[in-house]
């Protein structure tokens, strides 16, 4: 039997947080985090003005922390940008690259989202690659040649060694914030056509993290979860809440278990 793949659940607060609510929920998800890590990893994506509180509060507790974004460049004159290396300062070991809504509204290629994971890597952070397609591109039959090629974009730029070190969502834009969550049969039939991709590329990377993300809930993450080919989630608006963020890595937990 092949040795089973770790799941993952990856909170992306997006630009929500202020530091009282963070110190909760923080502290509340570092303290459920202690029964799940023994089986599943578990981090947060949060504002960069956030990382030092981060860091200072889950210094030794068994949650990762990262960024939701990082600069294609290692320094210079790029007001406003973020560095990798200046995230791993910090002890960052996430960075989020290309969620859909820098895709969308900053208009980020998947060319660009290619050279952030390249950057993350280089500096000792696991990207996180989001990919996805539109309702659009969904209903015009096109998922699978959209998410290809945001796919292919990627294991293009990477050689087979960094390539084994990324995680990639896949995150349906339809799904995102909506509360329609894909059905477990939509996002498992896109995972197993990524893995494909991934195995094309070298029999390796079938090993390579897949987490699913939009609207995940603690009510259909277990089933979602429990697929061949997901290996977890990136959780946006569940992951504000702790009580609700903790049963969802609980269901992760579960489903590998249950394996
Ligand atoms: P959601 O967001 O869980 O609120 O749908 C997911 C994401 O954007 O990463």
């Amino acid at each position: 039997m092949s040795e089973q793949r770790v799941k993952w659940v990856v909170g992306n607060w997006k630009m929500h947080g202020r530091l009282a609510e963070n110190a909760a929920l923080l502290q509340a998800v570092a303290d459920g985090a202690g029964a799940l890590v023994d089986v599943i990893r578990i981090g947060v994506c949060v504002p960069t003005p956030y990382l030092a509180q981060v860091q200072a509060l889950l210094a030794d507790r068994p949650v990762a922390w990262g960024v939701q974004d990082v600069s294609t460049y290692t320094h210079g004159a790029y007001t406003g940008e973020v560095a990798a290396g200046m995230a791993a300062e910090f002890g960052a070991t996430l960075a989020l690259v290309g969620h859909s809504e820098r895709r969308a509204y900053h208009a980020e290629s998947s060319d660009l989202v290619a050279a952030k994971a390249r950057r993350a890597l280089e500096s000792g952070l696991t990207p996180v690659v989001c990919i996805g397609e539109t309702l659009a591109e969904r209903e015009a039959g096109t998922t699978e040649a959209v998410v290809g090629a945001q796919l292919d974009a990627v294991l293009s730029l990477l050689s087979v060694e960094e390539a084994a070190r990324i995680v990639i969502a896949y995150e349906p834009v339809w799904a995102i914030g909506t509360g329609r969550s894909a059905t477990v049969e939509q996002a498992q039939e896109v995972h197993a056509f990524l893995r494909a991709r991934l195995v094309q590329k070298e029999a390796s990377l079938a090993r390579v993290a897949l987490l699913y993300g939009g609207s995940v809930k603690p009510e259909n993450a277990q089933a979602l979860f429990g697929q061949a080919d997901i290996d977890g989630g990136l959780i946006g608006g569940a992951s504000l809440k702790s009580q609700d963020f903790l049963a969802i890595c609980a269901a992760a937990k579960a489903a590998s278990l249950a394996r």
